[in-house]
């Protein structure tokens, strides 16, 4: 019998379980991926980083990619379109040390898609292994015993009449990628409509590295599901992961033919976004991580009695005595 919950096995290294948070821009910083980890989280992905902006040494790009203590494995995500770019970038990524540098090619985003970036690389295979095999041999310059693995996410296709997945995967792990994500959604659905997991199915027959499944993970039964559906090595949460870090360790129960913990009660909930924005403020200062931590509060009290008023009060906190207070109350 395979196990639902395994290692993750890239060249020289290997990801002690499967269960990733997914890069997700303006959510998955150092303080969310800390707090999932903390929850169970194998590994978590930095938001998209942009390898433009790290050439030029920007302190708001290079601090996408800070660090926690208690991320002993790391993967970054860049995108660009332009592989003397990524070559040129790979040294500052590999200051922090990474297991893994993954390219993103399948932000639907029309700012990213018309630099060429991001899901327009489906549509150009050519350049997409071009800059893989960039990734690859800047990581190859890493001082570490073993460079990090270059992976791709990659998305359905472009739309329904270009279903190019796998012959994009097989281009990537031709060029030197060691694992590939699926979003399994086109870039023309962006995130609506029912992710197509047949496609993570597919793919997983045809490529020899691990597959990572994406796409409608909103619960442990779905995750399940996904790996048990579509065989797939792994899997990775992402906007089921907003505000419900405890998917990690309620799947791993799951997958592992044990009760899942149950849902924490509210006060936990609040404890965990309390310290949640606690962490955010260690790494991007009190009146960044106050401003971004609305987004966040809103997801961890979705659902809860009171909600609404609560999310009133702190609309116009700024500070984190302001938040300790209305929080703790
Ligand atoms: C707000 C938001 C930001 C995202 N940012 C990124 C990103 O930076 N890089 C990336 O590869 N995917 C990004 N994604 C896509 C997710 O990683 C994931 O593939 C997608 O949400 C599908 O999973 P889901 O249906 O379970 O949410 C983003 C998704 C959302 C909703």
């Amino acid at each position: 019998m395979t196990h639902l919950y395994h290692d993750i096995e890239l060249p020289g290294r290997k990801i002690p379980g499967n269960l990733f948070l997914a890069p997700i821009a303006g959510f998955s910083d150092a303080a969310f991926r800390s707090i999932c980890i903390d929850k169970g989280a194998s590994m978590g992905f930095t938001e998209m980083v942009s390898c433009d902006g790290l050439i030029y040494n920007s302190e708001k790009t290079v601090n996408l990619m800070q660090r926690a203590p208690n991320e002993e494995y790391f993967a970054v995500q860049v995108f660009t379109a332009k592989p003397e770019i990524a070559l040129k970038s790979v040294p500052t990524v590999l200051r922090t040390n990474p297991d893994v540098i993954d390219l993103n090619c399948g932000c639907p985003v029309p700012k990213v898609v018309k630099n060429g970036a991001g899901s327009a690389l489906m549509k150009d295979l050519p350049l997409l292994a071009d800059v893989v095999s960039a990734l690859v041999e800047g990581a190859s310059a890493s001082d570490a015993s073993v460079p990090p693995a270059v992976s791709v996410k990659i998305r359905s296709g472009w739309d329904s009449g270009s279903l190019n997945y796998i012959e994009a995967a097989e281009t990537a792990v031709k060029a030197g990628a060691a694992m590939v994500s699926l979003h399994s959604r086109t870039r023309v659905q962006g995130y609506s409509g029912k992710a197509n997991w047949e496609h993570l199915k597919k793919l997983k027959e045809a490529v020899d590295v691990p597959v990572i499944g994406s796409g409608d993970l909103f619960s442990p039964e779905a995750a399940v599901l996904m790996l048990e559906q579509t065989g797939c090595d792994g899997l990775m949460f992402s906007r089921g992961s907003l505000g419900n870090p405890w998917i990690f360790e309620q799947t791993r129960a799951l997958a592992e033919h044990r009760t899942p913990p149950t849902m924490p009660a509210e006060d936990e909930k609040i404890l965990t976004a309390l310290a949640h924005l606690e962490l955010a403020a260690g790494f991007n200062g009190e009146t960044k991580a106050c401003r971004e931590m609305k987004k966040h509060l809103c997801s961890y009290t979705k659902g809860n009695e009171g909600a609404a008023a609560l999310r009133n009060r702190i609309v116009h906190s700024a500070s984190l005595a302001e938040y300790r207070e209305i929080l703790k109350r």
